[in-house]
């Protein structure tokens, strides 16, 4: 289903603003939403403030939607008061055909996994140049113990895949959790579900970015003709 917008020539900005706008009416009012991190998803928050009165809050996936949360005046709360979620709502860096996605380019996956685990329902809000056939376009984002930097590397290397130390200001990027992340080019993940449960369990890896495990419920995706719905 495709609800039209002004057509054609919007900014990637603008068709993030459209889905952003669009997962309001995934919002359960009285209930606490779950809330990912990223471009899309701040869109996401500010039409949330729209709604701050019919909701109880918010669980958040990181630092930053927990600052832009508040600082519009949205509770919220710790991921440990809460048993469950109807919804998380977070955008990813690629989702193909079936909801599975790459996430975690903004740095905030392990977190935003955990929160995504306690949702019956995840809504994934994008723009059209998230979509693709197969995983491993963009570069994989594995969130590691850094004294296991080196032997993952090699792991990846032995699959046909280049880790790079993602770095900030010259330096090491460290996470909302303390730790670091490998960027993986080259790789082409046919199977998201063998390859996630694989990764999962080398040692030193904290959370690797592919979700399968836990896919996409509902796609929303800004597109020149509109918000496409894919369910
Ligand atoms: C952050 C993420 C984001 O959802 C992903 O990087 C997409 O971000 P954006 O909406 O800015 O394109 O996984 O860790």
């Amino acid at each position: 289903m495709t609800t039209p917008a002004s057509p054609s020539s919007l900014t990637q900005d603008e068709l993030k603003a459209l889905v952003g706008q669009a997962a309001l009416r995934y919002v359960v009012p009285g209930e606490i939403v779950g809330v990912g991190t990223g471009s899309t998803v701040n869109k996401f928050i500010d039409a949330l403030a729209a709604m701050k009165g019919q909701i109880k809050g918010a669980v958040s996936s990181s630092v930053a939607s927990t600052e832009r949360l508040q600082a519009l005046g949205i509770p919220v709360f710790d991921a440990n008061a809460v048993q469950s979620l109807s919804v998380y709502i977070d955008g990813a860096d690629e989702i193909d055909g079936q909801g599975f996605m790459v996430k975690g380019g903004g740095a905030a996956l392990t977190r935003e996994k955990i929160v995504a685990a306690l949702a019956q329902r995840f809504v994934c809000i994008v723009d059209e140049s998230k979509r693709v056939q197969t995983l491993g376009r963009f570069p994989l984002p594995v969130e590691v113990i850094p004294m296991a930097a080196q032997q993952i590397t090699r792991r990846f290397a032995a699959m046909g895949g280049q880790a790079t130390l993602r770095l900030k200001d010259g330096q090491p990027l460290v996470t909302d959790n303390g730790q670091h992340i490998l960027d993986v080019r080259g790789l082409s993940i046919a199977e998201p579900l063998a390859f996630e449960s694989e990764v999962n369990q080398w040692p030193g890896v904290v959370t690797v970015g592919v979700f399968a495990h836990q896919k996409a419920a509902v796609c929303l995706m800004g597109t020149a003709q509109g918000v496409q719905t894919i369910e």
